[in-house]
């Protein structure tokens, strides 16, 4: 049986609208953006770059010689005592790290609650090459308690001597 031309045109038509299934992955790229919520900043990012990001910067790597690094810090990805006194209180004096010294004071940011900390620090210990323990705000609440008798910026050698882990 002869096969009409339009009936052939027609199928071709249908392959080419089944070429319209060349639109699904357009559709899924501008669907995307509706499915970003999923994957907005956490708390801790957010609190990051409202706080910590001036000096310490975007990627973590600070701003030498005037702001030292989280990215790959011992004091950040150790002991979650140690960076949470330094937010509670602030940190001074001079430091070497990378080869780098710094001499400068961070403010401290006790203003922040218990929360805030622990999800800013959980989340600078697992971004910017970091893979540290998440931190709790039981953690932050307890070294809170421990050092409310702290007043001013602590210097590497005071951290040290507290013994807060
Ligand atoms: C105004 C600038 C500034 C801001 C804002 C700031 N820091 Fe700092 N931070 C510093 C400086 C300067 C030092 C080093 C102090 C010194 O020289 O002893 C430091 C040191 C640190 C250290 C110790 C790093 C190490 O390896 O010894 C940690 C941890 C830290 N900051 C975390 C934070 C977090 C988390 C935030 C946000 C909640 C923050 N900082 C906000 C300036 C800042």
């Amino acid at each position: 049986m002869r096969v009409p031309a339009s009936l052939v045109a027609l199928s071709l038509l249908v392959v080419a609208c089944g070429g319209g299934g060349d639109a699904a992955p357009a559709d899924d790229a501008a669907a995307t953006p509706e499915a970003a919520p999923v994957q907005t900043a956490s708390a801790g990012e957010t609190t990051y770059q409202q706080v910590c990001v001036t000096c310490h910067q975007a990627d973590g790597k600070g701003l030498p010689p005037s702001f030292p690094p989280l990215a790959g810090s011992a004091i950040m990805t150790g002991a979650p005592e140690m960076p949470i006194a330094i937010v509670l209180h602030g940190m001074q004096g001079e430091i070497v790290r990378e080869g780098v010294t710094y001499n400068g004071v961070m403010t401290a940011w006790s203003m922040l609650s218990d929360e805030q900390i622990a999800e800013v620090l959980t989340y600078a210990r697992a971004n910017f090459g970091n893979s540290a323990s998440a931190v709790t705000t039981e953690q932050v609440a307890a070294v809170r308690e421990a050092t409310a008798g702290r007043a001013g910026a602590w210097t590497e050698a005071e951290l040290t001597a507290a013994k807060l882990n």
